[in-house]
């Protein structure tokens, strides 16, 4: 759940820096830099978010560098990444979690290494000392070793002070190799070397590179050989992963949303039919995603219902082992994440291809852990998703997952086209939403609560509404189905509470009943709708668009948690306590 970045080539330091601030969406408690100058290795590490620009001057054509969102240990300057090891010539930096680092860390404490953190990545350079000490391992072979130790994830970086390169290693969190103009890059994300490099090399689980004398090789860990990658080229760009005029990327990015369902919309064809077959072929099929890429499982349960004859029901991916009886060769899986390396999903993925069934990914970015363990990926096209609250990865897994339900029933163009239209749509109501968004969250900063309610579709909305709404204002949102207010949540009902009603066509008649019985008790209604309606006392209008009324009804609310923020004074691209990335349990 960190961002680590290694760079060899000119000025490293400094590039290095400026990558690491394109990864701090992945964590922002601490940062640090380690840099080869000469043949000694000088380490710079703070708390707190990243500065402006680079404290240190370095001269350095090496550099690791990391931003933490802290696991084993506290903040502090000490638990801060690079770790060196203790005769101070090796480096690392580490994304992921050593499960056994405990003991490791006492058998090397017996051999009188000494450790300064609490954190379980430590003994990671330590460890590589300790094989080129007392096996006389060259540095290449004692990180091999040190690797081979390891129970758990990582996706780590290694320089010594001896050695003029990196080594890189990646087993179970993400890690892709920049190919450049006589340099290489190490990042956990694409848009770490973007501005440098559009040339890719995805490493997969327990691979190894070394980066030296302007070669790179890799080395496959589990057959102990030296093996050929295959370079891509990346298709996101620059703009895409920066905030152009844009306050914060997540307004950037609930922007972009008109223009990302289209390309989510750009699925090839013979992916479509694979998956067609594969749904068709399935007896359940069981749509799995964690937090935003939950709620658009369920909203996907709904338009297959709705579309089709298919047996689809969602579950959060956390959740899914439980399942153990009911999974099989019959089951088909279809894997929601942004971002591919989400753990729950990860685990639950691995858990049902040991069940035989087929895993169809929905998924923005390429390369990922997740990537890897499908049988087809469809892929997002939705560019990076920067801001830590999911806006724009959300419409376009509706958007797939319409596409998907439609397919099946044999109605692609005619919701295609209801998709295109609903895009076009969102492209004039994001300006008009967001004014009303603006004034209505004036009017809501002060309540301590807020409840969101739908019915049908509209019932993951409101869910993935108040996710919104809680990240990124920290006021408590609670998304319920219409029908089961009275079954419980009504008794926290009392003057000027703030309920946000998503209706239409199709649910309006039941959805304003619920809304009745909470006016009476002297709710405050915003509703969000394509009619008015006396019971509300604010509104924002949205139009109908049948089978993609999902996609243009969570835009207000969007907009809404967005200036919920703001009016908070909180920085709504990265929330207190998450990461853009899960990669722990
Ligand atoms: O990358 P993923 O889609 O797998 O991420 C899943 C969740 O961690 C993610 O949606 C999270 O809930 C976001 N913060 C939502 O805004």
């Amino acid at each position: 759940m960190c961002g680590i970045i290694g760079i060899l080539g000119e000025n490293s330091a400094v590039k290095a820096f400026n990558a690491l601030k394109k990864l701090d969406y992945r964590g922002y408690d601490s940062w640090g830099i380690a840099s080869k100058e000469k043949n000694e290795i000088t380490l710079f590490k703070q708390t707190g978010k990243l500065p402006e620009i680079l404290p240190v001057k370095f001269n350095s054509n090496v550099s690791i560098a990391h931003t933490r969102w802290a696991t084993h240990g506290s903040v502090t300057e000490f638990n801060a990444h690079p770790h060196i090891s203790s005769n101070k010539k090796i480096a690392a930096v580490h994304n992921g979690i050593i499960e056994n680092f405990e003991e490791l860390k006492e058998s090397l404490k017996e051999q009188n290494y000494e450790f300064y953190s609490e954190t379980d990545s430590e003994v990671i350079p330590n460890l590589v000392q300790f094989y080129m000490e007392f096996e006389k391992k060259d540095f290449i072979t004692a990180v091999i070793r040190a690797l081979s130790k390891l129970e758990g994830n990582y996706a780590v970086l290694f320089m010594h002070e001896d050695f003029n390169g990196i080594i890189a290693a990646k087993n179970g969190s993400p890690l892709v190799c920049g190919i450049g103009e006589n340099e290489f890059f190490f990042a956990s994300d694409v848009p770490a070397f973007l501005s440098h490099t559009k040339k890719a090399v995805y490493l997969n689980d327990l691979e190894l590179a070394v980066a030296s004398n302007n070669k790179i090789h890799f080395f496959d860990l589990k057959k102990n050989k030296e093996i050929q990658k295959e370079t891509k080229i990346i298709e996101w760009n620059l703009e895409q992963a920066e905030k152009g005029n844009y306050a914060h990327f997540m307004i950037k990015e609930i922007y972009e949303q008109p223009e990302t369902i289209k390309l989510a919309l750009e699925q090839p064809k013979e992916k479509i039919n694979e998956a067609i077959e594969l749904i068709n072929k399935a007896e359940t099929v069981f749509l799995i995603g964690c937090g935003t890429s939950f709620n658009a499982s369920l909203t996907g349960a709904y338009f297959f219902s709705e579309l089709t004859k298919i047996k689809a029901f969602a579950f959060n991916a956390s959740e899914f082992s439980a399942l153990k009886n009911s999974i099989n060769e019959k089951s088909l899986i279809i894997a929601l994440t942004q971002s591919g390396e989400t753990a729950d999903l990860i685990d639950a993925v691995k858990f049902a291809k040991e069940k035989k069934s087929k895993i169809i990914s929905i998924v923005n970015v390429m390369g990922s852990s997740i990537t890897q363990l499908s049988d087809l990926n469809l892929m997002m096209n939705a560019g990076p998703e920067i801001c830590v609250l999911s806006t724009k990865s959300f419409s376009s897994q509706l958007t797939i997952l319409l596409l998907l339900a439609s397919a099946v029933a044999g109605k692609t163009s005619e919701v295609k086209k209801i998709i295109l239209n609903a895009a076009n749509y969102i492209t004039e109501l994001i300006p008009i939403a967001e004014k009303k968004a603006e004034k209505i969250a004036e009017e809501l900063k002060n309540a301590e609560s807020i409840l969101v309610i739908g019915r049908k579709e509209f019932y993951p909305l409101a869910m993935e509404s108040a996710l919104k709404i809680k990240e990124v204002s920290y006021i408590h949102a609670e998304g319920y189905a219409g029908g089961e207010l009275k079954h419980g949540p009504i008794a926290l009902i009392e003057k000027d509470f703030p309920v946000i009603v998503l209706s239409s066509e199709k649910t309006r008649v039941n959805t304003l009943s619920n809304a009745h019985e909470i006016k009476s008790r002297g709710a405050k209604i915003i509703g969000i709708d394509s009619i008015e309606n006396k019971l509300f006392n604010e509104f924002i209008e949205v139009k109908e668009f049948s089978y993609a009324n999902a996609l243009v009804s969570i835009i207000p609310v969007q907009l809404l948690a967005y200036y919920l923020a703001l009016e908070k004074g909180f920085e709504p691209d990265k929330p207190r306590n998450l990461a853009k990335s899960v990669t722990v349990r």
